[in-house]
């Protein structure tokens, strides 16, 4: 085609085009060229379809759902209100159990506060005084438990401490030298998990399908012996996490569970389990509770609980892989086909459907 055509470098309609081929006998030329072609076609063949399956789709967004359950009993003994039992409905909080739950393992308890006025703990550091003018009237005690009422009075007979407008008597501050709630070692966590993959309409669920109503009062998790039983003992996490129980439980901490589910569906959908790990979040972890009543004089009184414990963050991640009914030669030789592999898609779920 003469270059000064009217059109530049665009073809005519009736035109007609070909490439021409230069021949070259050199050997080494010829082999680097055939290397090539060889390192592209191992490369999609071996690296990309066999060992990152990419003709795989995935889903790495599941959408989780957990309900978790702690069960056993313990008494503990409290000093001057002697022996009490704990139940689940007293040291799980909440009550309904998410994916973040609470395990009382020690508690500091101050019954029967009442307002009034008292003097200030000695642990507070702004409440100490030598003198009246050490407490001002009115003004409330840094880090403390009430409004100072004006006088330094005598906490014991080694503390002066500004008296208080508050809850009286203030909280004791001294913590039980060893766990009160110890048998929480033997409770047990029971966790539900649900996994729906939107992308492919896919659902799995942690616990094993059985006939056997016992099944779930009887099996402890065991990550090698007992794999498929979602009941956790608590003293088994806590091992999990490099701690022991009684070092965690005097002060609280966090534990993270963590439950991954990786999926390939070019295998049985029964080897679609999710791997546990724990892990130690934090250490120290408190917070105060208190219940309220009245006296028979309508007095206003409450209970007043610090309590420390193990909380629980439960965390689901996961991916699903699914290979394309029809496979390899469609998607890796036909990129382009992407209708096609719709349709087949949705021959395709009906069967994911069932087997869910
Ligand atoms: C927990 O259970 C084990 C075995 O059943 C028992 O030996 C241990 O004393 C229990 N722990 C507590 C604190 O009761």
């Amino acid at each position: 085609m003469p270059g000064g055509s009217p059109c530049g470098p665009c073809i005519g309609l009736l035109d007609y085009k070909t490439a021409k081929f230069a021949l070259t006998r050199n050997r080494r030329v010829g082999l680097l060229h055939r290397l090539l072609q060889l390192g592209v076609l191992g490369y999609l063949l071996g690296w990309v379809l066999l060992v990152r399956k990419g003709y795989q789709d995935t889903d790495r967004a599941p959408r989780a759902v957990v309900v978790t359950k702690l069960k056993g009993a313990a008494a503990a003994e409290v000093r001057g209100a002697g022996r009490r039992l704990w139940d689940a409905a007293d040291y799980a909080r909440p009550p309904q159990g998410g994916n973040v739950l609470f395990l009382v393992t020690n508690f500091i308890a101050t019954a029967e506060q009442a307002q009034g006025t008292c003097p200030e703990s000695p642990s507070v550091p702004a409440g100490m005084c030598t003198e009246d003018a050490d407490c001002p009237m009115g003004e409330p005690v840094v880090h403390g438990n009430g409004i100072k009422t004006g006088k330094c009075v005598m906490f014991n007979t080694t503390h002066s401490t500004c008296e208080i407008y508050g809850w009286c008597p203030v909280e004791n501050s001294t913590l039980p030298r060893k766990p009160l709630l110890a048998e929480a070692e033997n409770f047990t966590l029971f966790i539900r998990n649900t996994v729906h993959f939107t992308k492919f309409n896919f659902s799995r669920c942690n616990t094993l399908q059985t006939n056997d109503p016992s099944y779930f009062k009887s099996c402890t998790y065991d990550p090698s012996l007992n794999p498929s039983c979602p009941i956790f003992r608590v003293r088994d996490m806590v091992e999990a996490t490099g701690e022991t129980f009684g070092d965690l439980a005097l002060l609280g901490g966090c534990i993270r569970v963590r439950i991954e589910w990786d999926c390939d569906l070019d295998r049985p959908v029964a080897q679609c389990q999710p791997q546990y790990s724990f892990s130690l979040q934090d250490r120290r972890y408190n917070f105060r509770t208190a219940s309220y009543y009245w006296d028979s004089q309508r007095r206003l009184y409450r209970n007043l609980l610090k309590l420390y414990g193990i909380r629980f963050d439960i965390s689901v991640h996961g991916q699903v892989l699914l290979p394309p009914p029809g496979l390899l030669l469609h998607r890796s030789c036909l990129p382009s086909c992407s209708l096609p592999m719709a349709s087949c898609w949705h021959g395709f779920s009906p069967w994911l459907g069932s087997s869910a």
